[in-house]
């Protein structure tokens, strides 16, 4: 098979992990004799530095070229006061709104081998697996009108929470189609209590939900859910939410993974004639800049993406099994970075993706 992917390492530890991720993409195109074409493009504060823009139209251009793009990271502490459009962050969402990458999975598993590395008791974490399923395109992060106006006392800013029926039915679809691969149960996440917005949503979650009568929905408010996934991390299967809830909720996930270092992500489009998904594939993790460059960076959850983009994009679900049993040894076998307080010597990032490969075979 023709594997055509666009690299988009971007900023701090995006680097040295996409470079591990992409080390095991290879390693899997040799070893089922796929033909591996990487591109590489720039994204976030790489790209601000060399083009004097986050998303460069050549790299909007590659990634639609491509069957799918891998990602690592952006954001890099001197453009914290750069105005909205100079601001690496502003990169990586236009790519997904380029691509039309409309919904966010990102799976969010305890792991038997790393429970001691979650600060939570193991009793309370242990089984814990779910996915978040994020609404990407739409909602607060691009709703108009938005900026900062006025000046003194005057000064005021407005950002709008903006969803229509249909961005909310196919995201809906897509959690309750993934539900029915796993325990059949959807768990909408809203603030219906107080927004509008959210009142559209949970109605047309409940219509959407008439098609599936084999799911099992149920609703919590988003304040409750902050504190159901700690305190009963077990009742969730699937979690369907909008964009900017997803964002805060997946990084509380973390703590049930052991390290947000853990968590991959796959942002999901349209589904193309072959049947392989439109795909932007990213750890959930952001460029942490102080510990970049120093090859100590988990990177697992950049080839948890790897497997995503395997499984999704492609189609290739040996391949992505193997990354997956690969990802379980490398946890089993205690040799994993500092983030996941292993005792003894923590392993670099490269030593990990090393170790991955070699268990793959
Ligand atoms: C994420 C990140 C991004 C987001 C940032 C970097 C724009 O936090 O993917 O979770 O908020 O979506
Ligand atoms: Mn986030």
């Amino acid at each position: 098979m023709n594997l055509n992917v666009l690299v988009l390492p971007g900023d701090g530890i995006g680097n040295e992990v996409t470079r591990e991720a992409v080390r095991v993409l290879r390693h899997v195109a040799a070893k089922w004799n796929h033909q591996l074409k990487l591109t590489e493009g720039l994204l976030g504060g790489v790209a601000i530095h060399k083009t004097g823009t986050p998303l460069p139209p050549e790299t909007e251009r590659l990634a639609g070229d491509a069957d799918a793009t891998l990602m690592g990271a952006v954001g890099l502490p001197e453009f914290d006061d750069a105005p909205p459009e100079k601001r690496p962050e502003k990169g990586l969402l236009g790519i997904r709104k380029a691509l039309g990458v409309y919904a966010n999975l990102r799976p969010v598993k305890a792991h038997a081998s790393l429970l001691d590395s979650s600060p939570l008791k193991n009793h309370l974490v242990e089984g814990a697996d779910m996915i978040i399923v994020r609404e990407l395109t739409g909602g607060i992060y691009y709703g108009t009108p938005r900026g900062i106006s006025g000046e003194g006392a005057q000064e005021r800013a407005v950002n709008t929470m903006t969803y229509t029926r249909p961005e909310i039915e196919r995201v809906t679809r897509m959690a309750f189609n993934l539900a029915r691969a796993r325990r059949k149960k959807v768990t909408s996440v809203d603030k219906s209590n107080v927004l509008e917005n959210s009142q559209l949503w949970r109605k047309v979650v409940i219509e959407v939900a008439r098609e599936f009568p084999d799911v099992e929905l149920d609703h919590l408010l988003v304040d409750n859910c902050a504190m159901q996934l700690i305190l009963n991390p077990r009742r969730f299967d699937v979690v369907l939410t909008e964009n900017m809830f997803g964002d805060i909720l997946s990084d509380e996930g973390a703590v049930l993974a052991g390290s947000i270092g853990m968590l991959p992500s796959a942002s999901i489009g349209a589904r193309k004639p072959s049947g392989a998904w439109v795909g932007l594939f990213e750890p959930v993790h952001g460029s942490a800049p102080d510990i970049a460059g120093q090859n100590k960076a988990n990177p697992l959850g950049a080839i948890g993406s790897v497997e995503a983009m395997l499984a999704y994009s492609f189609g290739l679900q040996e391949e992505a099994s193997a990354v997956d049993a690969a990802i379980e040894v490398v946890m089993r076998s205690g040799r994993v970075t500092a983030d996941l307080r292993p005792p003894g010597t923590p392993a670099t990032t490269e030593e990990v993706g090393e170790a991955v490969c070699a268990a793959i075979g």
